[in-house]
């Protein structure tokens, strides 16, 4: 063997040993442009055949060919192998553990108020009724003029109300969308709603007083609705919200919207009537305020009291879900605790 032949068979049994050890395929990359490279030692041999003679040309030749082949092949081998490694490291790192309990989303719910509100709103718009909503910002006119409330009335005090301007307030209930939605169908017949929404009074907030409450106004208005039309829609109102066993009173009581006005009792849900704590032994539990549309209220905002009656009612969503669920202090609903909220999520 010459000189050649040696390094050659050399620079093979290095390759392999270098090949075979190479870690990643960067390394690999380099061993292949060392030994292969066009400034690589094998290149260099070829490149001096020129120099050789006759007869060792062909036999060096072929060996730096078949050596270069070999080497190409391993590192060829290598690669894929390498490449296989990587595949499964990655396959590893991705793999998803199905068995893995899955992360808890929790989702909103609605709010009992809103559940309250929803409820009463589904049924009266099942009777008929659309749902209005009207501004919490309102008109002194709407809020008490319009509704037959005199200048020196007790609510228009300072004391009572919160006042923006002199002309302007914060209603203190929802009423003044009865003049509003009044007013707005003058000349187009009938009107049936129920206007949910925030109300506003200058009370200090304790267990049974919210500076800042709810009502459900209702309002209907045609020809020929009278007493009784009220105190079908309210029973049917009870037994929708407090159970099919509820009976319902009206006493005689004043509003100066309404006349006559009325105040509906509900039978106590907790003892049918027997008297308890929840009914204060009364067995009668107050739920609302209602009465026929004063003549006055229909004729200010348009409407013919010889040709138009109707009836109205106002109730607190707070006060129906504080007896239908027990609650003993109103600024549960306004404070967020999230340990109460949660006892009335909706399945
Ligand atoms: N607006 C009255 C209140 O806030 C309730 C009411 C509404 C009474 C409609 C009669 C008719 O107390």
């Amino acid at each position: 063997m010459n000189v050649l032949q040696e390094k050659l068979m050399e620079l093979r049994r290095k390759a392999f040993e270098n090949v075979e050890s190479a870690e990643d395929l960067k390394n690999l990359q380099d061993l292949r442009v060392r030994f292969l490279g066009k400034k690589g030692p094998i290149t260099e041999i070829l490149k001096g055949m020129g120099k050789l003679s006759k007869e060792e040309r062909p036999v060096i030749g072929q060996l730096a060919n078949d050596v270069r082949n070999a080497i190409g092949n391993i590192i060829d081998t290598k690669k894929a192998e390498l490449e296989q490694k990587l595949l499964e490291k990655e396959l590893e790192n991705e793999k998803i553990d199905v068995t893995l309990p899955g992360r808890k989303i929790r989702t909103g719910s609605h709010h009992l108020l809103a559940s309250v509100i929803r409820e009463v709103e589904d049924l009266f718009i099942g009777l008929g009724f659309s749902v209005a909503e009207g501004p919490e910002v309102e008109e002194d006119y709407y809020n008490f003029e319009a509704l037959n409330l005199p200048k020196d009335h007790p609510a228009r005090d300072m004391q009572d109300s919160f006042y923006i301007t002199d002309e302007i307030l914060m209603r203190t209930h929802t009423s003044p969308m009865q003049a509003r939605t009044l007013e707005a169908h003058k000349g187009k017949g009938p009107v049936k709603i129920i206007c949910p929404g925030k109300v506003y009074r200058r009370d200090t907030d304790d267990a049974t007083h919210s500076h800042q409450f709810m009502q459900i106004e209702g309002l209907c208005v045609d020809k020929h609705i009278r007493l009784s039309d009220l105190k079908g829609v309210l029973t049917v109102f009870a037994k929708h919200i407090f159970g099919e066993d509820r009976e319902i009173r009206l006493r005689p009581s004043f509003f100066p919207f309404t006349e006559p006005s009325v105040e509906m009792d509900i039978s106590c849900f907790r003892c049918g009537g027997h008297g308890c704590a929840v009914c204060k032994g009364t067995g009668w539990i107050e739920i609302l305020g209602a009465g026929m549309v004063h003549p006055n209220v229909l004729r200010m905002s348009g409407f013919d009291p010889s040709v138009y009656t109707g009836f109205a009612f106002g109730m607190g969503p707070e006060r129906i879900a504080m007896l239908k669920y027990g609650i003993e202090d109103i600024r549960h609903f306004y404070t967020d605790d999230i340990r109460f909220l949660n006892q009335f999520r909706r399945a």
